[in-house]
């Protein structure tokens, strides 16, 4: 046994002595007012440099031999509560773990006869795996995958398997099962269309707007930021090219007037024979609107009426009769004398009907004359200058001719031309009636008549006249 050795048990000796020993009275401590029995602590320094026996004059107080050493109960010593187990000491195949208690308290002991701050210690068995783990090896690496795109760059990997040999127990095989390396397909990839920026939006589509007309405006975009490839082909665009919307802010479209119905029907305008009886319609169906046009058409309507009733017809004159003879009643001739007769000429009302006007006048006519029919008087006549041109007759035959004349003027006698029948009833013409017999120097072999004919130049044709619009 060697020197050593001998100093090692010697100082082992001593600590279980200083272990075992009941703490002595004198010793100082640093004392506390308060034992937490959940945790063993101490709580409340009171001070240090206390005697134990001072500090533990109160049963429930505590101590420290020195700041870090563990603290003690007043009371009578007593095991604490054990402490859980240690993990196991080995994480496979069977291993061992322990626990403790420890007596606390103050003069006195613990059962087993053991002195305050004596550590009791338990030991069991524990396993908590059967076997321990054993590594795997790797297999060989198997072939690579495909490229994991399908164009341009990417990756593609290979694996291998833990199972040459296969781990044991829960063990694996160190590094990774999986490696990676890049890859290039050769391929370009394909470029998918995109949308480019909408343009402006169109003139409106109309210029007004109402329940049935509702202009859009439209806007388009295209398929060219980018446009898709053709090879490989890109996808499309998605979505639609154009878009429109309501425009806005449209003034209200011109409404077209429309015909009402007619109106009632008015009277006859005549209260005899044919007459019209009118209706009338308004424009008013719809009345025209912010420029529309007004109604297209009359807005009256004529019908013929018949009054069934005959209108009356106003009589008319017929002309003059010619005037009668110049007699003078009771008195045989008084022809080419100076005797005033009396002759009458009469005319009738004619075509009245239906109550209509009677003629205004009177239908007979008396003169006062002097009759001088084939009479002779002793001075000779003078002949009339030329008449004018008479028509040309036939007018539609051939050759037609115009003819004047010149007449033997005979004179008149000097008979008295007014008379007065009645005293103070005022005068009344005479009038000569009758032709007497002319007496003139011969003209170109006549003695009462010449006449001098001439063709008539330059005729037109008769035909049917145009329709006259009088
Ligand atoms: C008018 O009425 C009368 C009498 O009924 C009849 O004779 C005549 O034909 C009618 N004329 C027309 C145009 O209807
Ligand atoms: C009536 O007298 C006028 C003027 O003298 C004449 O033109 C007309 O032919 C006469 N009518 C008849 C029906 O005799
Ligand atoms: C008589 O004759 C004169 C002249 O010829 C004439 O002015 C006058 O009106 C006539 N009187 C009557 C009553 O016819």
């Amino acid at each position: 046994m060697n020197a050593s050795v001998q100093i090692l048990r010697s100082l082992l000796l001593l600590l279980l002595l200083l272990l075992t020993l009941p703490a002595t009275g004198s010793d100082s401590v640093l004392c506390f007012t308060q034992y937490e029995e959940s945790s063993g602590r101490c709580k409340g320094l009171l001070g240090k440099d206390i005697h134990v026996q001072d500090c533990c004059l109160n049963a429930a107080y505590a101590f420290k031999k020195h700041d870090s050493g563990h603290c003690q109960a007043c009371r009578s010593p007593q095991w604490s509560t054990w402490s859980p187990w240690t993990p196991c000491s080995v994480s496979c195949t069977e291993g061992s773990q322990l626990r403790h208690r420890r007596c606390i308290g103050w003069g006195g002991q613990c059962s087993g006869e053991k002195a305050p701050g004596t550590l009791e210690w338990q030991l069991q068995a524990c396993e908590e795996q059967k076997c321990c783990p054993e590594m795997g090896g790797w297999s060989d690496w198997g072939p690579w995958g495909p490229c994991l795109v399908t164009c341009s760059k990417g990756t593609r990997i290979r694996q291998r398997v833990c199972n040459n040999p296969a781990p044991k127990c829960g063990g694996h095989c160190p590094g990774v099962a999986q490696e990676a390396e890049a890859c290039d397909t050769q391929q370009v990839c394909p470029t998918h269309g995109a949308w480019g920026a909408w343009g402006s939006w169109s003139a409106c589509l109309g210029s007004c707007s109402d329940k049935t007309h509702k202009p859009v405006e439209t806007r388009s975009r295209t398929c060219s930021a980018p446009e898709p490839s053709k090879d490989p082909p890109g996808k499309p665009c998605s979505g639609p090219a154009n878009e429109q919307r309501l425009c806005s802010g449209l003034p209200p479209c011109p409404v077209a007037g429309g015909w009402g119905s007619w109106g009632p029907v008015s009277p006859c305008s005549v209260t005899c024979g044919l007459g019209q009886t009118l209706e009338q319609r308004m424009c008013n169906n719809p009345v025209p609107k912010h420029g529309g046009p007004f109604c297209a058409g009359d807005n009256t309507r004529a019908h013929i009426c018949n009054t069934t009733v005959p209108c009356p017809v106003d009589g008319k004159w017929e002309n003059w009769s010619d005037w009668s003879s110049c007699t003078r009643p009771h008195l045989s001739s008084i022809r080419c004398k100076e005797i005033p007769g009396q002759q009458t000429r009469v005319r009738s009302c004619k075509h009245r009907k239906f109550n209509g006007q009677r003629c205004v006048g009177q239908h007979q006519e008396i003169r006062h004359c002097y009759n001088i029919q084939n009479c002779i008087f002793g001075e000779k006549g003078s002949w009339s200058s030329w008449t004018a041109w008479g028509l040309c007759t036939p007018p539609c035959g051939p050759n037609p001719t115009r003819v004047r004349q010149r007449r033997c003027m005979s004179p008149l006698p000097k008979f008295l031309p007014t008379i007065s029948i009645v005293e103070g009833q005022g005068e009344k013409n005479v009038t000569f009636w009758g032709n007497p017999l002319a007496q003139c120097e011969e003209l170109q072999g006549q003695k009462v008549l010449l006449e001098e004919k001439r063709p008539c130049l330059h005729t037109p044709a008769c035909k049917e006249p145009e329709e006259e619009n009088p």
